[in-house]
C-alpha cells in the first residue's frame, strides 16, 4: 500500500532521514519511533508530500507519487500534524470540515459529519461544535486534530503524535477507541510517537529510527524479544516483560469477585470477607463504591462507616484497558487486584496479580 524505496531527505548538510526503505501493507498500523530530531515528521511529510524528498521514491498502491498531484494524493490521506495546526480563525466545526468542504460534500453530510466525529473522540459536540482552537485545551485541540484527519474517511492515515498532549486516563481512552475503529475501518495508518508503550499496544509493527535510519522494522513481539542491536535494546529498555503487557487487553481475563452493597449489614459484610481479607461495595445500580477491608469491620455499624470509599476512576480500570494498566492501580492501590468496570461504572469483575503474573510468564516462555 505504501512503499518507501531507499528517501533521503537533506536540508544542506543536515540529513533528516537517510535511504529508508520501509514497506506498510493495506490496512496495517505503522508506528513510528525514535528519539526528537531522527525523522519521523520528515518521513511523514514526504509521503504525502508536504515535504519532497532528495532522492528515493515513495509508492502509494503502486503509483509513483511523485507523478501524482500533491491535491489529489493527499484527498487520500489524513494528517493530523504534531502540535495540531487548527485554523485559530475558524471554529471546531469549520476545522473538521475542511476537507469535505474540498469534496463538495453537501451541508448535511458535513453536519452529521461533525457530529459523528466529534461524538468520536470524546467530546461532546452541542460544547465543543462552535468554539474556537483558543478555547480549547491542549489535549482537546489534539481530539480535533484527529477528527479532521479522519473527516473524508480516507483510506491512509498520517498522524504525528496524535495522543501527545493528553492526560494518561484520555490518552488509555483514545487509544483503545483507536483500536476500535481500526478494528472495522482497516485504515493503513502511519502514527508517529514518542511513548513506546502506545507504540506496542497499537502497532502491527513498529519502525524504530534513529538519525536518520530505520534501525528495526517488526511486531512489537519481535521488538522486545529480539531487538536487532544495542540502539533497540536501549531504547526498548530494560522492563520489556511489562511493556509486553501493553499488548493483552484486560477483557480475557476479568473474573468474578465478591462484592457486597454498600447497604448491606455489617453480618453480611463479616460473612462475605471469609474466603478473602476484602470485597468490593457496590450501590443500588452496581457501581463501584470502593471496598472493604475484613479488620475494619469491628466495632461499626454499617459498612458505609468502614468502607474505603475510593474514585473509580483511580482505583478501577475499563474492560477496554491493558494489563500494564491494570498493574499499575494494583501498585498504586497496594492491592492485590484490580476492579474492572464498564463505561457506567458498573463492576464487572477482577483481575488479579497472578492472572498478571501468569501472563507474563506465558509470554517469557
Ligand atoms: N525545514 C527544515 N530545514 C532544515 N532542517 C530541518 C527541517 N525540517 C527538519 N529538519 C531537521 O531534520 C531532522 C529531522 O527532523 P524531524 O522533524 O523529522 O524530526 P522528528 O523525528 O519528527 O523529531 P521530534 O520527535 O522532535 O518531532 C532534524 O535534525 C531537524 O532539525
Ligand atoms: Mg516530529
Amino acid at each position: 500500500m505504501i512503499r518507501l524505496e531507499k528517501v533521503t531527505k537533506s536540508y544542506g548538510v543536515t540529513v533528516a532521514v537517510s535511504e529508508l526503505s520501509l514497506e506498510v501493507n493495506q490496512g496495517e498500523v505503522c508506528m513510528l519511533i525514535g528519539p526528537s530530531g531522527c525523522g519521523k515528521t520528515t518521513t511523514l511529510r514526504m509521503v504525502n508530500r508536504l515535504t519532497e524528498p532528495t532522492s528515493g521514491r515513495i509508492f502509494v498502491d503502486g503509483q509513483d507519487t511523485a507523478h501524482v498531484r500533491p491535491e489529489q494524493l493527499r484527498r487520500s490521506m489524513g494528517y493530523a500534524i504534531q502540535g495540531v495546526g487548527l485554523f485559530p480563525h475558524m471554529t471546531v466545526s469549520k476545522n473538521i470540515a475542511v476537507v469535505p468542504h474540498l469534496l463538495s460534500w453537501e451541508k448535511e453530510r458535513i453536519a452529521q459529519r461533525i457530529e459523528e466525529l466529534l461524538s468520536l473522540v470524546g467530546l461532546n459536540p452541542a460544547e465543543y461544535a462552535g468554539k474556537y482552537p483558543g478555547q480549547l485545551s491542549g489535549g482537546e485541540a489534539q481530539r480535533i486534530g484527529v477528527a479532521r484527519a479522519l473527516a473524508a474517511d480516507p483510506p491512509i492515515l498520517l498522524m504525528d503524535e496524535p495522543f501527545g498532549a493528553v492526560d494518561p486516563m484520555t490518552r488509555e481512552r483514545l487509544q483503545a477507541q483507536f483500536l476500535r475503529i481500526q478494528r472495522s475501518l482497516k485504515k493503513t495508518v502511519i502514527m508517529v510517537t514518542h511513548d513506546l508503550d502506545e507504540a506496542i499496544r497499537l502497532a502491527d509493527r513498529i519502525a524504530i529510527m534513529e538519525a536518520g535510519r530505520l534501525v528495526q522494522h517488526d511486531t512489537p513481539e519481535a521488538v522486545l524479544s529480539r531487538p536487532r542491536n544495542k540502539f533497540v535494546h536501549d531504547f526498548v529498555g530494560t522492563d520489556r516483560a511489562l511493556k509486553r503487557l501493553s499488548r493483552i487487553s484486560v477483557s480475557g481475563f476479568v473474573r468474578q469477585s465478591p462484592s457486597i452493597s454498600i447497604s448491606a449489614s455489617v453480618e453480611e459484610a463479616a460473612a462475605a470477607c471469609v474466603r478473602r481479607r476484602w470485597v468490593w461495595v457496590v450501590d443500588e445500580n452496581q457501581r463501584l463504591r470502593g471496598w472493604i477491608d475484613r479488620d475494619s469491620l469491628h466495632e461499626v455499624a454499617s459498612v458505609r462507616e468502614s468502607i474505603v470509599a475510593t474514585d473509580p476512576e483511580v482505583i478501577a480500570v475499563a474492560e477496554t484497558a491493558t494489563l500494564r494498566e491494570a498493574l499499575s492501580r494494583m501498585l498504586g492501590q497496594g492491592l492485590r487486584s484490580v476492579p474492572v468496570v464498564d463505561d457506567r461504572g458498573r463492576l464487572l469483575g477482577e483481575v488479579t496479580v497472578t492472572d498478571v503474573e501468569n501472563a507474563t510468564a506465558a509470554r517469557e516462555a
